[in-house]
Order: structure tokens, then C-alpha cells, then sequence
């Protein structure tokens, strides 16, 4: 199946694979630029080609565009990061810091995509031990997932950053977006164009990550 066509109104970064892999990086400030509806089905459809045990694509997204459902959504879950960051120990100026930090992170970025666990779908087994397993398997496949859309939002001159926020708050999300018991959110990304073009953090050299080859 051909993938479908090319968006419009978007500047494409690098052509090759390669480029994309090495160029992309988390993005945590985003200028208010709308992004095309277009772009956004297109990055989710390319999360869709990721591997999944089974072929069971785990993973289903929402989108989160409209400034009033941001806001609320951000407003429910700074309730959790200030719970949190007391049990920290944090003192409250430094938690209201952060808090309106991440908070700021979701009003301004024009568009959120979060990627949530689907298990519905999933094989079942008798034995707790490959239950567990088949749902390392998907979440492992939502990573991949989750990739896939980065490189595709990259690819397409869009950025993302990564928030792991959701897995803190699930039922938070749920709520706040109304969604059912079994889309379980896991990573939310707030998407847009990036307000400045952030230093790549370093890599590993090649020697350091192969412990064995034999
Ligand atoms: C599972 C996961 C969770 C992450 N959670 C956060 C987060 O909550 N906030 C954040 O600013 N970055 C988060 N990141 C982004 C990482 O900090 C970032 O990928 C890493 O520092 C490497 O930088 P780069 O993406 O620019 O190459 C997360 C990344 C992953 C893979």
C-alpha cells in the first residue's frame, strides 16, 4: 500500500533516511505557527507502519488542537505535578516553577498528539507470565510507534518533544479528554515548529553500545 501524498504548505527537512535519524531532536519551545491538518494525519499514519506483536497495532492516538481543551487538559494534569513534586520534596516556589513550565509547554505548542496503549486487541494467554510479556511487546511496538511519528514530523519540518507525563497521570488524561477505559494514554507530544533549532545531545560512539559481536 503506497503511503498518500505528500502535504502541502509544509517545508520538507532531509530527504534520506539517514539525515532524518541523525537531524531529529526533542523540541520543548514551539512558536504558535498553525500546523495543516494534513500534516498531522500523515505523521499518524506513518506511526501506524511501525511493528507490532501480532500485527495488533497496540496504539491509538488523540489530537488535541482546540486552546480550551489544551488548557483544561493542562490545568487537570498540573494538579498531579504539584502532588508529585511535593512528595519530592521540592519547596513550593520551585513546584509552581515547574509547573507552570510544563503547563506553558502545552498551551503553546498549537497541536498535542498522545500516544495511547490500546490492549483490546491483544492476544490473550492462561499464564501471567507471557500475559505480562505480550504487553511489554506493545508497549515496546508504541516506542516504535512513537518514532516513527518523530522522524515523519521531522521529515515533514515539524517538531515534537517527548513528555512522559501521561504514564504519571492516566486516569488524569482519561477523564480530562473523555476517552475510554481502554485507550491508555502513555506519551503526549506537543507538536509545532520549533522556535529555535535546539543542540543535538550527544550519542554514544558505535564502540560503546556493541557489548558483544562474536
Ligand atoms: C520514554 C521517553 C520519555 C521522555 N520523557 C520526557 C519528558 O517527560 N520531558 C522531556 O523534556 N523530555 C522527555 N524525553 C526526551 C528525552 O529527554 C530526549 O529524547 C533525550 O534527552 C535525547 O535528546 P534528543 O531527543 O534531543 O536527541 C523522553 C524521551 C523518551 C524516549
Amino acid at each position: 500500500m503506497s503511503p498518500s501524498p505528500p502535504v502541502e504548505n509544509v517545508a520538507p527537512r532531509e530527504p534520506d533516511l539517514w539525515s532524518t535519524i541523525v537531524g531529529r531532536r526533542s523540541v520543548r519551545a514551539f512558536e504558535t505557527q498553525a500546523v495543516p491538518r494534513r500534516a498531522i494525519e500523515r505523521v499518524i499514519e506513518a506511526a501506524g507502519w511501525a511493528p507490532s506483536p501480532h500485527g495488533s497495532q497496540p496504539w491509538r492516538f488523540v489530537v488535541v488542537e482546540n486552546s480550551v481543551r489544551r488548557y483544561s487538559l493542562a490545568a487537570a494534569m498540573a494538579e498531579t505535578w504539584r502532588v508529585q513534586l511535593r512528595l519530592d520534596g521540592l519547596d513550593e516556589a520551585e513546584v509552581e516553577r515547574r509547573v507552570a513550565r510544563s503547563v506553558e509547554r502545552l498551551q503553546r505548542a498549537p497541536v498535542l498528539i498522545i500516544v495511547c496503549l490500546y490492549l483490546a486487541e491483544t492476544q490473550s494467554y492462561p499464564d501471567a507470565q507471557r500475559q505480562a510479556a505480550e504487553e511489554t511487546m506493545a508497549i515496546q511496538s508504541l516506542g516504535a510507534a512513537t518514532q516513527n511519528l518523530l522522524l515523519a514530523l521531522y521529515q515533514q519540518g515539524l517538531d515534537a518533544g517527548w513528555m512522559c507525563a501521561p504514564l504519571f497521570c492516566p486516569d488524569v488524561v482519561q477523564t480530562s479528554l473523555g476517552l475510554g477505559p481502554d485507550v491508555r494514554p502513555h506519551v503526549m507530544l506537543p507538536i509545532g515548529h520549533a522556535a529555535a533549532d535546539p543542540k543535538r545531545r550527544p550519542r554514544r560512539p558505535l564502540s560503546s553500545l556493541i557489548v558483544q559481536w562474536k
